[in-house]
């Protein structure tokens, strides 16, 4: 179990990210991604990662069939988490109190890596970590959603936080090629694809980077 200053600060802002009104936002861009992702007919759907997987938002949006390990440094999350498994009977999903930075999971060969709206704590060192526990031609997808700049607002408040500026464009690629991926794909999914109070609180409802593991 993970205990440090990190784990500790978002713990206090667990009562955020498990909030009604944040998922409201974040569902509409959170179900396009999916969407988007289950028409890429290469990526299957068996076992997938979902790093820093907080109350866990991207749950419902797995595949029923797949099976998920959500990873988070932070217990208090991760007790959201639970109770977001057992409301919505989902039997897919499996949490594991972990910091990224020194995963260390039994199980190697997952499909996929979820990193959403985590990347902005971890460097791309991180990458070649999570590289280690996917099937080669393995998915990675970091995603960043629509309340982004409400979150980073937040976190400045507490300066303890690791928090960077968001990698983008080529830079985002970089990462993806020191990592150890092949960087394939990005998305900015468009406004109508988001609800209207999404639109409202940001300019950037949903960019999204898809690579493939190849070494
Ligand atoms: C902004 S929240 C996003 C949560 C969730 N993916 C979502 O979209 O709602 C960032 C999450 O990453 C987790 N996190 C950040 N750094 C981490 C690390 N090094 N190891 C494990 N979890 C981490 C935090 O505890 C938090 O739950």
């Amino acid at each position: 179990m993970s205990n440090n200053k990190n784990s500790i600060a978002f713990s206090d802002n667990a009562d955020k990210f498990s909030n009604h009104q944040y998922w409201q936002i974040i569902t509409p861009p959170i179900k396009a991604l999916f969407e988007t992702l289950k028409n890429i007919p290469e990526i299957k759907w068996q076992k997938w990662l979902d790093l820093g997987c907080g109350a866990g938002m991207c749950f419902t949006h797995f595949p029923t069939t797949c099976q998920v390990c959500g990873v988070d440094f932070s217990p208090a999350l991760l007790t959201h988490a639970r109770a977001n498994i057992r409301k919505n009977h989902l039997k897919n999903i499996k949490l594991i109190n972990q910091d990224i930075n020194q995963l260390d999971l039994k199980e190697k060969r997952f499909d996929g890596a979820m990193l959403f709206q985590c990347y902005p704590h971890l460097n791309y060192e991180v990458l070649i970590i999570i590289s280690r526990f996917l099937n080669l031609n393995g998915w990675l997808v970091i995603a960043y959603g629509a309340e982004i700049e409400v979150i980073e607002a937040k976190h400045h408040q507490h300066p303890e936080l690791t928090n960077r500026p968001i990698p983008l464009g080529l830079h985002m690629k970089m990462d993806f090629t020191n990592g150890g991926f092949k960087f394939e794909e990005e998305w900015k999914l468009s406004p109508q694809e988001v609800s209207d109070k999404a639109k409202m609180e940001s300019e950037r409802p949903l960019i999204a980077f898809l690579g493939r593991k190849i070494i």
